[in-house]
């Protein structure tokens, strides 16, 4: 038997997603609708939009989620009937967003009398590192670098989670959209400047590493995005033609030094064997290379999830949930939506 089966549904930004776990832990369905098509002319996630959005996209990735599992389970076919839980992401992220999936997977549970679940957006996160590695486990650091978060966990053991630092601003990935936007570079912005960045000098203009010998393990990016922007503006107002693969290549390495020496730091002060990362910006070439070199100049075990793994997918709420569901850790269904919450 594939007991349990429980489906997890993410809907924290603007990803609308919905997942089908089995009881050892495989994705019978993993299935993720971006609305990033109608936030990009806006040059950011707009919150309502992304509340509309995920309303009219649940019901159809859920169906689409029951579908690719009952093929998956090679079953004819899977309703809510045929689970034993139902989980949401809580929390944190876009109040009105998650309230979307929160709602539905309460009506859900309760409408098919199954357990519910509620799953903290980053605990998803930490153990979207089963996907790639299905051998991972605690202890662990790990890197939540996304369009949200910028954070460092200790991971202890699972359930057992210690933030060593975070931004205490914006967050990596909010800097590289920005920096896109003073470029024009457009939305998301990431992947823009990283590619232009492999066409530029990353040694071309110092800006600033801020807090990388802070002694802690907090993140600023707000002053750096302010030098990049006063760069574009210096360089506009003398009439020079913007280098735009250096600007993006030598933003780009600013933030990948401090990532790094941070990442570097927490593996010493913990002394854990095993690196990881989360979050879309997790997709950064230059980055993933950097941590490359760190873990093999420590002896650390490097786990890159694979991109789909690292963004927002529900795949890594099922994984928890899973975990939940044997230690019969069940929510009422009072259980509310939460912009933030501590891990
Ligand atoms: O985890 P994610 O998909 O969801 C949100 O947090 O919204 O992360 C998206 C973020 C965006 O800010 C995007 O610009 C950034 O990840 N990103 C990147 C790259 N690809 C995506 N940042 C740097 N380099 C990339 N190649």
């Amino acid at each position: 038997s594939h007991r349990p089966l429980i489906l997890a549904i993410e809907s924290s930004c603007d990803e609308t997603a919905a997942a089908i776990v089995d009881g050892s832990g495989e994705l019978a369905a993993d299935v993720v609708a971006s609305q990033i098509d109608f936030h990009a002319r806006f040059g950011g996630v707009v919150p309502e939009i992304a509340s509309r959005k995920h309303i009219e996209a649940v019901c159809g990735v859920c169906d689409e989620c029951f579908d690719r599992a009952a093929q998956a389970l090679s079953i004819p076919r899977l309703t809510w009937h045929d689970l034993d839980a139902v989980a949401v992401t809580y929390a944190p992220g876009l109040v009105g967003a998650l309230v979307v999936g929160v709602a539905f997977a309460k009506g859900a549970a309760w409408a098919a009398d199954k357990p519910f679940i509620g799953v903290h957006h980053l605990e998803g996160h930490l153990y979207a590192n089963k996907i790639g590695a299905p051998d991972f486990a605690p202890p662990a650091v790990v890197s939540l670098v996304s369009g949200g978060n910028t954070l460092l966990v200790h991971m202890k053991d699972w359930g057992d989670y210690e933030t060593l630092g975070a931004t205490i601003d914006d967050a990596v990935g909010e800097a590289f959209d920005k920096v896109a936007k003073a470029l024009g570079l457009g939305y998301p912005g990431g992947p823009a400047i990283s590619r232009e960045a492999a066409r530029g000098d990353a040694s071309a203009i110092p800006f600033p590493r801020a807090m990388m010998h802070s002694g802690d393990l907090r993140f600023s990016l707000s002053g750096l995005k302010t030098a990049v922007v006063t760069h574009i503006n210096n360089e506009r107002a003398a009439g020079h033609e913007l280098n735009v693969p250096d600007i993006c290549a030598s933003f780009q390495q600013a933030v990948v030094d401090v990532q790094v020496k941070k990442a570097e730091t927490a593996l010493r002060q913990t002394g854990a064997r095993t690196f990881c990362l989360g979050g879309g910006v997790a997709a950064n070439p230059v980055l993933r290379a950097a941590y490359e070199k760190l873990c093999g100049r420590l002896g650390v075990r490097l786990i890159m999830p694979p991109l789909s793994a690292c963004g927002d997918n529900a795949g890594m709420i099922a994984l928890v949930a899973l975990d939940r569901f044997a230690d019969q850790r069940f929510y009422d269904l009072d259980a509310d939506a939460h912009a933030h919450a501590d891990l």
